[in-house]
Order: structure tokens, then sequence, then C-alpha cells
């Protein structure tokens, strides 16, 4: 990965809250709403206000020119997402940070074994945190890492995520308990040796859903720029009702009932959970493209333990029901909230 420091953690979520309370974040934080909710609550957790910005469309990531239009005398940082592993525009959140005197780090839950212009993700921002939970491209069952080149920064992060212990018996800082556990260390060891084919399954996978998906009218898939490396750990589809002939929720219902565990990411947008809907009630005003990607978005299953037949099989249901998707729709709604479950 090319970076000075990588601090293991027991989750991303303590990561990212060690990360933004070493790096003295308050006030307010720029953050996307489309995102998982562990990004909202590590700066809510510390009594910071998340302030929910919108994404970029095409890549689904944070929009510089509308996060320094959320800036107000109160922000003191930005947080970007990697969503899906490709990077946000970190050139561009960079630039505006640095104008505003802000700090800026990264969520890159999703990017581990991804690059940026060909530099490793990892190396952007103050610090950046991966994830190494169980659905993740890594997996040490609960695990994540702060990284950073910034070795006073690290030297902060070391201590506060051992209680602030320089020594035995010496405690200089406020610290809490951020280690990751020697099982799940022992876990991510063995899946570093396998990184190579995980991303070759992932990418066989990949390419096999563009070609059972293509010329689809409706299904847009999201796709990767093949100049980077990139860990194709998500499938990601947008589905256009009106042109798909069915809508996102309906087709992952016939997928469901089909043992398809297709999932929707990240509905309704955390802008929309508690508490943050309660403290602003009328944000998804300013937040139109989360809006539209929560209600259509839909991630479909990859993996080692998948293949291409798997997946043509997978696309020739999306097919189906996209071909039938009036009548699925009519029988949907006919029936109960707990017959639509089962
Ligand atoms: C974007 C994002 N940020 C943070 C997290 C939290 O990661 P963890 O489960 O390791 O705490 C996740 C994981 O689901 C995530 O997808």
């Amino acid at each position: 990965m090319d970076v000075k420091h990588c601090i293991a953690m027991c989750n991303a979520t303590v990561a990212l809250e060690i990360a933004i309370r070493a790096l003295e974040l308050k006030g307010e934080v720029i953050v996307p709403s489309y995102t998982f909710v562990a990004t909202a609550h590590a700066v809510q957790w510390q009594e910071i206000t998340p302030v929910f910005c919108d994404v970029d469309p095409a890549t689904h990531n944070l929009d510089p020119a509308r996060a320094e239009a959320m800036f107000t005398p109160r922000t003191t940082g930005i947080i970007g997402v990697h969503v899906w592993g490709p990077p946000c525009a970190i050139e561009a959140l960079s630039e505006i940070a640095q104008r505003r005197h802000l700090k800026l780090m990264f969520d890159a839950a999703h990017a581990f074994g991804c690059s940026h212009g060909g530099r490793m993700i990892g190396n952007f921002g103050q610090a950046e945190v991966f994830s190494f939970h169980a659905t993740k491209f890594l997996n040490t069952f609960e695990g994540g890492a702060v990284v950073t080149n910034d070795d006073d920064l690290a030297a902060k992060i070391r201590l506060m995520k051992n209680f602030g212990f320089a020594g035995y018996d010496n405690v200089i800082y406020v610290g809490t308990n951020g280690k990751m556990s020697e099982i799940s260390a022992a876990m991510g060891l063995t899946g570093l040796e396998s990184l190579d084919d995980f991303i070759a399954a992932n990418r066989r996978n990949y390419a096999a859903y563009r070609a059972g998906l293509q010329g689809l009218p409706g299904v847009r898939l999201i796709v990767y720029n093949e100049a980077e490396r990139c860990n194709y750990q998500y499938v990601i589809i947008e589905v256009d009702e009106a042109a798909a002939g069915i809508s996102r929720d309906d087709l992952m219902r016939v997928l469901h009932a089909e043992n398809v565990l297709a999932r929707r990411y990240f509905y309704p947008g955390c802008h929309q959970m508690e508490p943050y809907i309660s403290y602003s009630p009328h944000a998804r005003l300013l937040l139109p493209e989360t809006e539209c990607l929560a209600r259509q978005v839909l991630a479909l299953p990859t993996g080692t333990a998948l293949i291409p037949e798997d997946v043509s099989q997978i696309c020739q249901i999306i097919r189906l029901a996209s071909a039938n998707g009036q009548g699925i729709g009519q029988r949907l709604t006919a029936m109960t909230p707990q017959e639509r479950q089962r």
C-alpha cells in the first residue's frame, strides 16, 4: 500500500471515531448521506454535527461543489467516502479543504486494494479508514484500520486506541480500547495471502454480470475504471423503474424469492435515519441525488462462492422480472405485507 502507518483496530467504526478525535474535529463535519450510517454515527457519537451533502449521481460519491456549499463558520472538516471502492473526488476535496483550512479524511471502508492515479488508497487526506468486516474485501471477522503518512497523528492514534498507554503504568492521553483481536489479525493474515484470488473471482463475476445485463433497458451496471487497481467487491445496479418495467424493490423481492441475496444500499440514506431525521426533518430537500440512489440501487451477490454460471442465472432472473414487471408489480401489490416478506 506504500503508506507509512497502518494502525489495526477492532472495527472501522471505532477507527473512524478515533481518527475524528485525533484530528480534533468539532462543530460541523461535511459527510455524504449516501454512505453506511457508521460514517455519520462516528461523527455524531462525539457530539459533532454531521452535515449531509449530496453526491454525484455518476460516481455515487461526494459532490465537491455541493460540499463547499455546505460550508459554515462551524465547519472543521470533510469526510469523503470511497463508495464501492473507486475513489471520491480527492483532488477537488483536497483543494477545498486546503483553501478553507479544513481537515480532510476518507472513509475507505470499501476501498482496500484500490488505487487513485496509480497510488493506493490509504495515502490521501490526513488519514483514511479501512473496514475488514466480514462483508468487506479483506475479512478479519470484525476489524478495521487507520492509515496515514503523518507520524504525529499516527503516534496519537496508537495511544488513543490503547487507553492512552505510553508504557507500563504510564497513561499520557485519553484513550479507548480500539485494538484488533489476535484471532482477527490471524484471519486477516490468511486473507492477505489470497487477495489476488479474491480480485480474480470478483472481476470474473463482474465481467459475467456486464455481459449478462448488457442492453437491458433501465438497468445500469456501475462500471469500474480498468486503468486503476480495484477490488471489484461490489456489483451495483441502478434500476430505473420507468425504463426497466419493474421497481428496484419489486426486483429485489423477486430475487429474494429465488434465493438470491440482493441488497438495497444505502437505503434509505443516513438523513432518513434517527437521530438525523429528527434533527433535520427536511434534509432530503437538499439531497435529491441521494434520494434517487436510495430508491434505485441494488447490490448483487459476488465473491469466491459464486461462479459465472450462477451470475448468468441471476441475470436471466433479472431479465425475466423486467420483461414481466407489470404483472409482478400487480401480484405483489395484491399480497399482504406478511406474504410479501416470505
Ligand atoms: C462506508 C462504510 N463505512 C463504515 C463502515 C463500518 O465498518 P465496520 O463494520 O468495520 O465498523 C462500513 C461497513 O459496513 C461501511 O460500509
